[in-house]
């Protein structure tokens, strides 16, 4: 059985779906659910599911990155993961800290990656007259958002879209990419996977 540990930053929708996925015949656990925000909505959510929770906030560390990593390493160290899964982590990380797990550790990012890597995505589609957008998961790699894609799901762009409406579009595509590529990835398979 993998041991999956999940960080995110806020309301963790995706981390909930995981959760919910790591259950039966699952070939991972859930051990961890970490946050750079002890403010973070998702936390209660893990919490009343039964999964330890951990917060480090990054504010006191400044640009102490490495600082920051630290702190955030103990408790995932401690809970022993095979497996990382970045789910709505804002916080971009070292080189170090990535090198340390790297083939290990996933992210959710909502463009069809590599377009739009970074901040605003569905902004930047909307503004490019793109006539579909989506969501990506991928390796983490020391090049923000730029690891070998695991998988991809795709929505279109409606007219009359605003940045909300095609968030939320993706959002629920997320919610069924990331479940999907995790079992497979705990599983060994690395093939990407298309959606829909
Ligand atoms: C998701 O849309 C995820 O793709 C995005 O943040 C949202 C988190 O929502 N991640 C990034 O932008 C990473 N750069 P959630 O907390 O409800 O899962």
């Amino acid at each position: 059985m993998k041991r999956v540990a999940v960080l995110i930053s806020g309301g963790g929708s995706n981390m909930l779906r995981l959760l919910e996925s790591m259950e039966g015949d699952h070939p991972a656990r859930a051990v961890l659910v970490a946050s750079n925000d002890p403010a973070a909505a998702g936390l209660a959510k893990a919490a009343a599911k039964g999964i330890p929770t951990a917060a480090v906030d990054h504010r006191p560390f400044g640009r102490d990155r490495e600082g920051f990593e630290a702190a955030l390493l103990r408790p995932i160290l401690a809970a022993e993961p095979d497996i990382i899964c970045l789910a709505g982590f804002m916080r971009v990380l070292t080189p170090g800290f990535v090198r340390r797990f790297e083939g290990r550790m996933l992210n959710i990012h909502p463009s069809l990656l590599p377009k739009y890597p970074g901040l605003h995505t569905h902004a930047r589609a909307l503004a490019a007259g793109d006539s579909e957008a989506g969501c990506s998961v991928h390796e983490v790699t020391a090049d923000l958002d730029a690891g070998p894609i695991l998988g991809q799901a795709r929505v279109p762009v409606l007219e009359g879209d605003s940045e909300e409406t095609l968030a939320a579009r993706v959002l629920a595509m997320e919610h069924r990419l990331y479940p999907a590529v995790l079992r497979r990835y705990a599983q060994g398979d690395r093939t990407p996977l298309m959606l829909p």
